[in-house]
């Protein structure tokens, strides 16, 4: 079962009031010759979403299914809940894999199955003995709960736009009502209005259910967006985690390359016109977004 900040062992409907849900300490994961991770170490705070990049092959992935009990790690140790899920028995620890939910890479919904019934698989695994009824209930509430129009409930996933099978691996992972949400590149491959609508799904959900979200993502719209602290993955470990603006100030190569290259100045420059918008009159900033998108005077 999870357990409090003492040790105490959570009741079925009592959440987590510890201020570290995931504890990552000295993870290291090696496949054969290839060292991925190698003393890694990470603290995600409660009720902030963690965002979390780095290179492409540099182990977000294998990060997140190590903390998920997927992935057995080399070395190291890992608690959820503050409860170890390294060496634990998937049987036995049903109290803490039902109280986080993920959308995997690439949406990963059963294709023969209609999107409300991917959305029962986990209510089926873990609470079998709800009645059919209930279970059709709750998984219709969690399709319109992740913006998905409530027909969706009978289509199958081949009938589904990019962004609407993202909502409804969203669904699924919000099944079982998690305290913690696991996201997987959740917003890879879909347009840049689709994935401006996802990150805001992520925001309200966050703030509506009170959830803590691990969040891996290449895109900087979200960072600069949506996310309270980002964590860099780089040189197999963790070598930072803080806002984005201050990690614009860290003299390391990749997070330069990564925030202040031509996407990460786009990002930037359109964060910064945002928020002029929300604080300036709406002629004023429309003035001054104009001059803004003109070459300073005299330097044609
Ligand atoms: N099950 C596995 N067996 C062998 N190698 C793996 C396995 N899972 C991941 N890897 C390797 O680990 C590295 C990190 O993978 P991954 O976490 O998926 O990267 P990403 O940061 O892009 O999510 C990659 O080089 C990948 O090939
Ligand atoms: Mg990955």
């Amino acid at each position: 079962m999870a357990q409090d900040e003492a040790g105490r062992e959570l009741g079925r409907h009592e959440r987590y009031r510890g201020d570290y849900p995931i504890v990552v300490e000295g993870l290291t994961n090696a496949f054969g010759d290839q060292v991925v991770h190698q003393d890694l170490d990470l603290k995600v705070r409660r009720g902030e979403i963690l965002g979390v990049v780095g290179g492409s092959g540099t182990g977000k992935s294998v990060l997140m299914r190590s903390i998920i009990g997927l992935q057995h790690p080399t070395a190291g140790d890992i608690s959820v809940f503050g409860r170890s899920t390294i060496d634990s028995d998937p049987e036995v620890d049903i109290g803490v894999r039902n109280r986080w939910g993920v959308l995997f890479q690439g949406g990963a919904l059963f294709s023969t199955l209609t999107v409300g019934e991917n959305v029962e698989v986990p209510l089926k695994q873990f609470y079998p003995d709800i009645e059919p009824e209930l279970r059709h209930e709750i998984a219709r509430y969690k399709v319109v709960l992740s913006g998905l129009p409530e027909e969706a409930v009978g289509k199958y996933p081949s009938e589904l736009s990019g962004g609407m099978k993202k909502r409804a691996g969203l669904a699924r992972a919000l099944a079982l009502d998690p305290e913690l949400l696991f996201l997987d590149e959740p917003t890879a491959g879909l347009d840049p209005i689709g994935a401006a609508a996802f990150d805001q799904l992520t925001l309200e959900l966050k703030e509506t259910l009170g959830l803590t979200v691990f969040l891996i993502t290449h895109d900087l719209d979200t960072l600069h967006e949506i996310c309270d602290r980002v964590a860099v993955i780089a040189d197999k470990k963790v070598i930072a985690v803080d806002t984005v603006p201050n990690l614009l100030d860290l003299d390391h190569e990749w997070i330069q390359q990564y925030f202040n290259g031509p996407r990460g100045r786009a990002a930037l420059t359109a964060q910064a016109l945002d928020e002029l918008r929300r604080h300036m009159d709406e002629p004023v900033a429309a003035h001054a977004v104009k001059a803004l998108d003109k070459p300073p005077a005299g330097k044609a």
